[in-house]
């Protein structure tokens, strides 16, 4: 079956075209008879990112991304069936993300593939932003992590710790209270005048720094997190080390710290960051003893040094999908890490063999926050 996939819930306009196993015939799928004999192959796979318009504003404008949505959607759509060698006649259903994001840039996304559900005449599936985050996990060629699970979602919007006992079953066991992972990267970039997002630009930059900066972990009980705290540190951090007042505003700091202080910065952050992550995520296996996997998901996890220290905490050795009594850790590819169409296509494959109906196209609509299902 081959599945046309589109994602705008942020700033990338994305399509993709995914081929799964199975097929669907005069109306009716024809499944495999088992989760096992499942698997995607992609076809295409085409990402138009807003990065560049974004970096100049130091963060997302919705409606300017929403306006781009606009003008890229449908040349994005056609080229994905370029790539892919098909027409629209090759295609069995559609697929769209429809939540949580941004409300613009999730109606351009929708709507377009609301038309082409009817015009065409196919299902459509409506998939939730976080699930397709987790299944870039089975893109990996030859992947498929076993349940139950536990999966780390970190992006730009959430950080969520969700424990699944098997396929589309989701139980959200730890959440954020405030910022998100990613935006505190993005905030923390800002404050040390580093270009949005801030994710890899701290990455960056912290290659060339040491850790030495002592940044205080946030007391908040059981597997939640709290972010704006430690973008609250390291603001004071910084007005300590240039000799400031802390009244002195975040825009002001930039100009005053060498490259050496900001790659410092930088690298004591992304220390904190990963930690705190790693310390809730080993807390929730213990809370699970039954788990066998670990999934990492959304932008954040295309972090090296979480992945080199997941890697030396979980499995006790070096990165990959080797195992560590019976434990598996897998990370999504860093291409399918941040925003993409190929998982919205192979979140929507499993949501058909687990036997989740088709949307009405007539009736589908948005919502900028929903939690995952
Ligand atoms: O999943 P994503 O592409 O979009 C959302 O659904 O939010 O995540 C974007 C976030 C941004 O905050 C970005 O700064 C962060 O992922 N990010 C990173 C890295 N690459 C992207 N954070 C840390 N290290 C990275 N290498
Ligand atoms: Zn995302």
């Amino acid at each position: 079956m081959k599945i046309l996939a589109v994602e705008s819930s942020c700033d990338e306009t994305a399509a993709a075209v995914i081929e799964g196993v199975g097929n669907f015939v005069g109306g009716e799928w024809s499944l495999p008879a088992d989760f096992e004999a499942a698997g995607v192959k992609i076809l295409s796979n085409v990402v138009v990112s807003q990065v560049d318009i974004f970096a100049a504003y130091g963060g997302v404008i919705p409606e300017v991304a929403a306006r781009s949505h606009l003008e890229a959607i449908l040349p994005v759509i056609q080229k994905a069936l370029n790539d892919a060698h098909l027409t629209k006649d090759d295609i069995d259903c559609l697929a769209v993300t429809h939540t949580p994001g941004l409300l613009g840039s999730l109606l351009i996304g929708t709507l377009t593939m609301r038309a082409l559900a009817i015009l065409w005449e196919k299902p459509l599936y409506a998939v939730h932003h976080l699930k397709s985050h987790i299944y870039s996990n089975w893109l990996t060629e030859g992947a498929s992590p076993s349940f139950p699970l536990v999966a780390l979602v970190i992006s730009g919007g959430h950080t969520q710790i969700i424990h699944m006992p098997g396929h589309n079953e989701f139980e959200i066991i730890g959440t954020t209270r405030d910022d998100a992972v990613g935006e505190c990267f993005d905030k923390v970039a800002k404050i040390l005048g580093l270009p949005y997002p801030g994710g890899p630009a701290i990455a960056r930059a912290a290659d060339e720094g040491e850790v030495k900066y002592r940044l205080p972990k946030p007391k908040v009980e059981g597997l939640d997190f709290s972010f704006s705290g430690l973008k609250t540190a390291v603001l004071r951090a910084v007005q300590g080390e240039l000799g400031l007042p802390i009244t002195t505003p975040s825009f002001e700091l930039q100009k005053h710290l060498s490259e050496k202080q900001v790659a410092d910065f930088a690298a004591s952050f992304q220390k904190a960051a990963v930690e705190i992550l790693l310390d809730k995520l080993e807390m929730a296996l213990e809370a699970h003893p039954e788990a066998r996997t670990v999934v990492f998901a959304g932008g954040v996890s295309a972090n090296k040094v979480l992945r080199e220290e997941a890697a030396r905490r979980l499995l006790g050795g070096s990165e990959g999908h080797s195992t560590r009594g019976d434990l598996n850790v897998f990370f999504p590819e860093p291409k399918f890490s941040g925003d993409n169409a190929a998982m919205v296509g192979v979140a929507a494959y499993f949501e058909i063999l687990a036997g989740v109906q088709p949307t009405d196209p007539y009736k589908l609509n948005i919502a900028p926050r929903t939690a995952i299902s």
